[in-house]
């Protein structure tokens, strides 16, 4: 579909990006809509990207060919069921952004015939630098499945599962994960000063580090441990250091924090799609 009609259900953070991504990839702003029962947020939004905003979700919808669900979790189901009696007769494409809301649920909140695709994108796609996992329900046709590829790739990576229960994995590795990352560039600051550098040269060469290394492993055809390998020199500084982390059972570490991440997505969505 090369030109398609697009609303927002909820105008907060990741709308935004996504709406961000969509008009930076060429999508005209008159294809975009947003529902959010804030005024304040909804003048934000008009000011930002100039597209038509609505106070009220079903006008927002009439005509759309994708409609994004980018509520809080805590509110969809009262927002879908809300939704439903618009979308018995129409067949557009719904996008679901939230966290922990299973497909199944979330079909049947939004009345049982809708062609639903499930996502979880992360923070960084704030600077279009995100990673997207995407669940696509057996009644999404070809068409739609490339649409939903399309509006996600907008800000950044994206990446098809086929099992359901594999969002909750990408929730611990992609969704969780730039935490983990700040928490390490946490550490190698804190450490960095008391080592002796001031705050802003410790923050910098932790960040740019970070970068580097990101954007290393990325362009390199081998993997992080062969990088590692190739820049731990023996009886060398990295080595030493990267002893004590092994000591200290990093791997370890992350394996049972990923686990405990991934449980905790498989709780919360037990909890929100209960009704
Ligand atoms: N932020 C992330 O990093 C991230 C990552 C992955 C997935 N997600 C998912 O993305 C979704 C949105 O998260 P967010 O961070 O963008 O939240 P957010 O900033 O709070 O945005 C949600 C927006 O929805 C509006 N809203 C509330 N009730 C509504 C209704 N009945 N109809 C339409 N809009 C309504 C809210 O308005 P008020 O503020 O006036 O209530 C708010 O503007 C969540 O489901 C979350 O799980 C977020």
């Amino acid at each position: 579909m090369d030109t398609f009609t697009i609303t927002f259900i909820g105008g907060g953070n990741m709308a935004r990006s996504l709406i961000g991504g969509l008009i930076a990839d060429g999508t005209p702003v008159e294809r975009i809509r947003v529902s959010d029962p804030s005024a304040e947020q909804r003048s934000q939004l008009q000011g930002l990207f100039g597209i038509a905003t609505f106070a009220d979700n079903h006008d927002a919808i009439a005509g759309a060919d994708v409609i994004v669900l980018a509520v809080k979790p805590q509110i969809m189901q009262a927002v879908a069921t809300g939704l439903a009696p618009a979308l018995s007769g129409v067949k557009p494409l719904l996008l679901s952004i939230a966290a922990g809301i299973r497909s199944t649920d979330l079909h049947r909140w939004l009345g049982g015939h809708v062609a639903l695709v499930r996502t979880m994108p992360n923070t960084p796609a704030l600077v279009r630098s995100g990673a997207t996992g995407l669940f696509a329900r057996k009644d999404v046709s070809r068409e739609q499945r490339d649409l939903a590829e399309t509006i996600l790739r907008a800000v950044g990576l994206t990446l098809w599962v086929d099992n359901e229960d594999l969002i909750d994995s990408v929730t611990a590795v992609s969704g969780s994960g730039p935490a983990y990352f700040f928490l390490i560039m946490e550490a190698m600051e804190e450490a960095a000063i008391q080592l002796g550098l001031d705050e802003e040269s410790a923050r910098l060469l932790t960040l740019e580090t970070a970068l580097g290394a990101a954007r290393m492993a990325l362009e390199s055809d081998v993997g992080p441990a062969t990088l590692r390998q190739r820049v731990t020199s023996p009886g060398g500084t990295t080595e030493r250091a990267i002893g004590e982390m092994q000591e200290a059972d990093i791997k370890g570490i992350f394996a049972k924090a990923l686990t405990a991440a991934r449980d905790r997505s498989r709780e919360l969505s037990d909890l929100l799609g209960s009704d």
